[in-house]
């Protein structure tokens, strides 16, 4: 033996003793036994023998090599484990790789064949591929047979040409990678979709591609770390993704409970952080409230009938038994029909769905109109037109994101939910007026407290400055507001405050009153409250609610004010129905109106109130819909749910210059909405220097001969910043407006 041939043999012997990887691939000159490794190029992938937990079962596998516990990503034998020898892989000249034991039992093949020179190589993506070197072709690879990890640049669908279904399963068990009963993968019927599946049951749908995403993921689309792709056309239908930056690593594993979880490695808190997972809240449970339910997880029960349609089985739906799902109310008349639009849902299940492309809405309308058997369509990805002919399964509403769903109702229920084309203005209108009120009383509130950190005193609710002279206030005794409010009967509560129930009442002489019971935990000693009444009752403008006096009686306090028949602001902004019925100017009056009783309690008052919560429930409106602002003083946060969402597309719109999408297909007074909105952002920088005064603002929205600035960025505009893959919400809280 020469002294070089030893060196070999001896390096040899070496590294086979170190487990080190001989390299990233393997040729049939030399096998892979037990304890020896491939490694990927850049070391982030090993391929190898291994023993789940403590099994003594062995599998060949791929794992990722320098994170901690080595998760496995890939099974080669997941139902033939190697239990008794130690494992061999072999490849053969003619290009099979097989799995043997000691005793050539073969225990798992690629069953390829016919290669010349062929080679199998473990890829930094994960991909264990095997190629003939000569015409690079590639025979096999594991991406092509996924266990229960999706990882970037897998595709999970199927391939018609070459028969091929790629989709997750997952394990029995953490010890165990037997197939155990949920799969993850893509429904090719009608319009693709991925489902996790229980068996042959559905658990959990993506809902069609929209473009950007699955409609029933509209968080996926807006991920800074990973790119995802669908893609369809006849000789195959995929879904991927790839990291923007090819550092990062990600992985999505179908656990053995079913939860699809997308996780991300974070080099620096050495973990892997939860993305999403899915499903992740009970209306992701597939078809939770039946057929033409819709779910919405914020309400309680979660389960209702689409607009139009009622409970099956009323009597099961009651006991929350929502499996027989909603029938329409009234039969569709097939010549006469309408649309309702209904916004940010889940589209309903596709998979018996129908698609033609290239067609705007109305096409689609008019398509669906033509066939007797159409029952809803939606335009996804700008121009693709999708068709219900069945039962609308699935349907799911979002804050924020989904996609627009127009459900065909029969005429006569179309006009007792209002008509097509006030809807459709009514659509539009949603957006914009809560848009703009909310901005408004943004504006407001963020000036008011602005000018009590500067007069450097803090108010509490109900106290005021004042030179406080002695003023006569109406005392209503117990038993008459007791008559008048029918002894505070449940039927006569119109509304919560913040300070307590509001119940409607009828005095003796048959004026009409509200009567705020202010809850006991907020009461305060007779004389203070007598002081601050006095104050509040001062306070005369006619877009201030009126107080007309107050009860006192043992730990009893109330206040009394002039009822306002049309009740609050958002009965009217956030109902779509109900804004149907305000028209632009009137819109514009009562966001005027607003600031007029702003300006006046903040500057023109002697008493320079601050308040502390305002928000359209605080906004009255009396019979001829003039708004009357309520409850002054009172320091809360503002919900995220239904102001967040809108406010972010505006400031997105206007920075593309696109602030017009809002007006979409109405009469408005272009150049006024445009005002508003643009009063509203100036209202809301982030520089509290650079905000308008309330007066200015008054004067802005009243006349169109001042030129108004550009806005800068609001100072609550939700940042999402993403460090090493942990990505952080901007908590959005008022106290952000103060902008300390
Ligand atoms: C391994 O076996 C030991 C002893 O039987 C047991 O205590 C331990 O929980 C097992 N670990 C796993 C991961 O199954
Ligand atoms: C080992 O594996 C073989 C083939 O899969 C199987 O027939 C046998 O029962 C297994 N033995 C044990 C002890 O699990
Ligand atoms: C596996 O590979 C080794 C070494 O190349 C060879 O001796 C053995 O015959 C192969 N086994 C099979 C079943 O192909
Ligand atoms: C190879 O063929 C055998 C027998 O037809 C089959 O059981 C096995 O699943 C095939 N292996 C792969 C990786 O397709
Ligand atoms: C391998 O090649 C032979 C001869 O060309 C052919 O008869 C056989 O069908 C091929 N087998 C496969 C699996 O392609
Ligand atoms: C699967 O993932 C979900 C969500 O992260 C988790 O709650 C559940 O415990 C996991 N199941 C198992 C068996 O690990
Ligand atoms: C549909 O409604 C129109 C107008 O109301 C009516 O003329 C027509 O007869 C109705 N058709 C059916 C099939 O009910
Ligand atoms: C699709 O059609 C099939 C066959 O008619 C039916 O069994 C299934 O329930 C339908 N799926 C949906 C979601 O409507
Ligand atoms: C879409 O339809 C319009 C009008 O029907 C036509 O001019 C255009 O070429 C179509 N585009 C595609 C991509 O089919
Ligand atoms: C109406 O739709 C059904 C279901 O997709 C289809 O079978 C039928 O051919 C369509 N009818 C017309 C006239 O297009």
């Amino acid at each position: 033996m020469t002294t070089a041939k030893f060196w070999i043999l001896f390096a040899g012997i070496l590294l086979a003793a170190n487990g080190q990887a001989p390299g990233d691939t393997l040729d049939p000159s030399k096998p892979l036994v037990d304890g020896e490794t491939l490694a990927s190029t850049r070391g982030i992938f090993e391929l190898g023998f291994f023993r789940p937990g403590n099994s003594s079962n062995q599998y060949l596998g791929i794992w990722y090599k320098e994170i901690p516990d080595k998760p496995v990503v890939w099974v080669a034998n997941t139902n033939t484990p190697i239990n008794n020898s130690k494992g061999v892989l072999n490849l053969t000249a003619n290009g099979n790789v097989l799995l043997l034991d000691k005793g050539a039992n073969i225990f798992w093949s690629t069953n390829t064949s016919n290669a010349t020179y062929p080679l199998l190589q473990l890829l930094d993506t994960g991909n264990l591929i095997l190629t003939e070197t000569a015409s690079k072709k590639i025979l096999w690879q594991s991406f092509d047979h996924p266990s229960n990890t999706f990882l970037p640049e897998m595709k999970i669908g199927l391939d018609f040409k070459t028969n091929l279904d790629r989709y997750l399963t997952s394990w029995r068990s953490t010890s165990d990678p037997t197939p155990g009963d949920y799969t993850y993968r893509m429904d090719p019927h009608g319009v693709p979709s991925v489902y996790i599946w229980e068996g042959s049951s559905q658990i959990f749908r993506t809902g069609p591609w929209d473009g950007k995403g699955w409609s029933g993921r509209p968080d996926m689309a807006s991920n800074g770390v990973l790119q995802f792709e669908f893609f369809a056309n006849d000789n195959e239908i995929y879904y991927t993704c790839k990291p923007f930056d090819k550092a990062v690593l990600g992985r999505a594993v179908l656990n053995e409970s079913g939860v699809l979880q997308r996780l991300v490695w974070s080099p620096t808190r050495n973990e892997w952080i939860p993305y999403w997972a899915v499903p992740s809240d009970p209306c992701d449970q597939y078809a939770t409230c039946g057929a033409n339910g819709i779910c919405t997880t914020s309400y309680s029960p979660i389960c209702q009938c689409l607009d139009g349609f009622t409970p099956k089985s009323p009597n099961d739906w009651n006991l929350r038994d929502n499996s027989e799902g909603c029938v329409r109310k009234t039969p569709l008349n097939c010549s006469s029909d309408g649309f309702l639009p209904l916004e940010n849902v889940k589209l309903p299940d596709t998979s018996n769905a129908s698609a033609v492309s290239n067609m705007t809405l109305d096409e689609c309308q008019n398509l669906c109109l033509k066939n007797c058997s159409c029952k809803a369509c939606s335009i996804i990805r700008d121009s693709m037109c999708l068709i219900w002919t069945g039962d609308l399964v699935d349907v799911r509403a979002f804050t924020e994101g989904g996609s627009d769903l127009h459900i065909r109702l029969a005429a006569s229920e179309l006009d007792t939910v209002g008509s097509y084309s006030s809807r459709k203005i009514s659509s539009a209108i949603t957006i914009i007026i809560p848009l703009l009120s909310f901005l408004l009383l943004l504006c407001v509130a963020s000036l008011l407290w602005l000018k009590r950190r500067n007069s450097g005193k803090v108010l509490n609710s109900y106290s005021f400055r004042s030179k406080g002279n002695d003023w006569e206030l109406p005392l209503y005794d117990m038993l008459t507001i007791r008559d008048a409010t029918n002894n505070f009967s449940k039927d006569n509560i119109v509304g919560m405050g913040g300070f307590g129930l509001v119940y409607k009442g009828k005095l003796g002489d048959g004026q009409e009153v509200a009567v705020k019971r202010l809850s006991k935990d907020s009461v305060q000693g007779i004389d203070e409250f007598k002081t601050e009444v006095v104050l509040i009752a001062k306070l005369q403008h006619r877009n201030l609610v009126r107080l007309l006096g107050c009860c006192i009686e043992d730990e009893e306090r109330m206040l009394i004010y002039e009822y306002m028949q049309n009740k609050s602001l958002d009965n009217f902004i956030f109902d779509k129905r109900k804004s149907a019925l305000l028209g632009w100017q009137k819109r514009l009056d009562i966001i005027i109106g607003i600031a007029r009783g702003l300006l006046y309690l903040h500057q023109d008052s002697r008493l320079k109130i601050i308040h502390r919560d305002l928000k359209t429930s605080n906004i009255l409106l009396d019979n001829d819909m003039n708004p009357k602002i309520s409850d002054f003083g009172i320091a809360r946060t503002f919900s995220v749910g239904q102001t967040e969402g809108s406010t972010r597309r505006v400031w997105k719109l206007w920075k593309e210059s696109r602030c017009l999408e809002l007006l979409a297909e109405s009469s408005y007074p272009v150049f006024e909405a445009l005002r508003c909105i643009q009063v509203g952002l100036l209202c809301v920088q982030e520089g509290s220097e650079d905000r308008p005064m309330m007066a200015e603002v008054v004067l802005m929205l009243c006349s169109d001969s001042i030129i108004l600035p550009q806005p800068n960025r609001p100072g609550f505009y939700i940042a999402r910043s993403c460090v090493e893959g942990n990505c952080f919400s901007n908590e959005f809280t008022i106290t952000m407006l103060e902008g300390r």
